[in-house]
């Protein structure tokens, strides 16, 4: 399986949802949410691109740095590359079906067991989308981290505590699904948590917690303040709300507050090794990357999941090599232009 034969397969199985352009940018898609684009005029999703692309690195070619070292280890847990397959749900209505949201869930976090990085899952609607991400997380050997939407206090502690009976590495909670109104018509209402309501769900649980969505130093800091064990810097593809900053322009003015109390993470328009070295060298810890993947999903299962983590996970040593950097654990900021 190569990389043509699963953007081949994946083109097939995903028309009309998804084009599998050649660059992943949110053009063509815009406004397409259910779909795979990003909402309203699809402004943050191409904002996600456009802040990485304005990045640029400093090459160094003349120094000792002859190796790279891209592992990453977390909460006990050793990856291959601090790159992860972010959360993703809702397969029949974005992506049109071609596979079940089980199946889905259980190729994305095999995968990227697969490749020695993690599975992220989501939480929605129907039960099958939190419930089939925890099956396929305990079937990964709690290799995983399952998402819960902000919903009422009681649903998310309800949820929390299957994550903990599926064995997962942490637990999440994505605060910017707070505006998500399919899950209001559904009968089951989502909206913003207060300092004291998020403290309250993570404290309910031993478990590290993970929140994501967050576009502001300050709101890092409450979350830290809330005893958030990490962050997902991300404006959710651009998905949720439109006319947002790229997660990129606004990472390093949030690390600049929190680093070193929480680990950080990032996501959104990551295309490349070279994406997630720039994340990194503006202060992320750890990368998330969601529609790329989703390519390899329906174009090559499992195989082509890992193939594209792998692939990326090459991108980043050549990328590091050429900034000189060493370690993908302690990235330099002026690698950056
Ligand atoms: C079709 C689709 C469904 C998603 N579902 C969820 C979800 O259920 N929970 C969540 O936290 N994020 C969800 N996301 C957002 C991703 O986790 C991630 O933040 C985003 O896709 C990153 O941007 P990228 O796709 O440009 O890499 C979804 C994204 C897409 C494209």
């Amino acid at each position: 399986m190569n990389i043509a034969e699963i953007r081949k397969q994946a083109r097939e199985k995903l028309q009309p949802f998804c084009r599998v352009c050649a660059v992943c940018d949110g053009k063509v898609c815009a406004g397409e949410v259910p779909g795979m684009g990003g909402a309203g005029t699809g402004s943050s999703f191409r904002a996600n691109l456009e802040a990485l692309a304005r990045q640029r690195f400093v090459m160094k070619t003349i120094h000792s740095i002859k190796k790279a070292d891209t592992s990453f280890t977390l909460w006990g847990v050793e990856f291959s590359m601090p790159i992860f397959a972010a959360p993703i749900t809702g397969i029949s209505y974005n992506m049109g079906g071609k596979l079940g949201e089980e199946e889905f869930s259980d190729i994305w976090v095999g995968g990227a067991a697969q490749a020695g990085s993690m599975g992220m899952t989501g939480d929605g609607a129907d039960a099958v989308m939190y419930d089939g991400g925890l099956k396929a997380i305990q079937s990964a050997g709690g290799r995983g981290i399952p998402f819960v939407k902000p919903r009422g206090q009681e649903e998310i502690v309800k949820r929390i505590r299957q994550a903990e009976e599926a064995g997962a590495v942490a637990v999440g909670m994505d605060v910017d699904g707070a505006g998500l109104i399919t899950m209001a018509l559904k009968g089951q209402p989502v909206g913003p948590k207060t300092p004291g309501e998020l403290a309250a769900v993570i404290k309910s649980t031993a478990l590290p917690f993970v929140v994501k969505g967050i576009m502001s130093p300050d709101e890092a800091e409450i979350a830290a303040e809330c005893g958030a064990a990490a962050i997902v810097v991300s404006n959710h593809g651009g998905r949720v709300l439109d006319s947002t900053p790229g997660a990129a322009d606004v990472l390093q003015a949030i690390a600049e507050k929190v680093k070193g109390n929480v680990t950080i993470f990032c996501d959104g328009g990551v295309r490349s090794g070279g994406d997630v070295l720039k994340l990194l060298a503006l202060g992320a810890d750890g990368i998330l990357v969601g529609r790329p993947l989703v390519v390899g999903a329906f174009g090559g299962g499992r195989e082509g999941v890992a193939l594209l983590l792998n692939r990326m996970g090459n991108e980043i040593v050549q990328a590091m090599l050429l900034t000189g950097t060493s370690d993908v654990r302690q990235v330099d900021s002026a690698i950056l232009a």
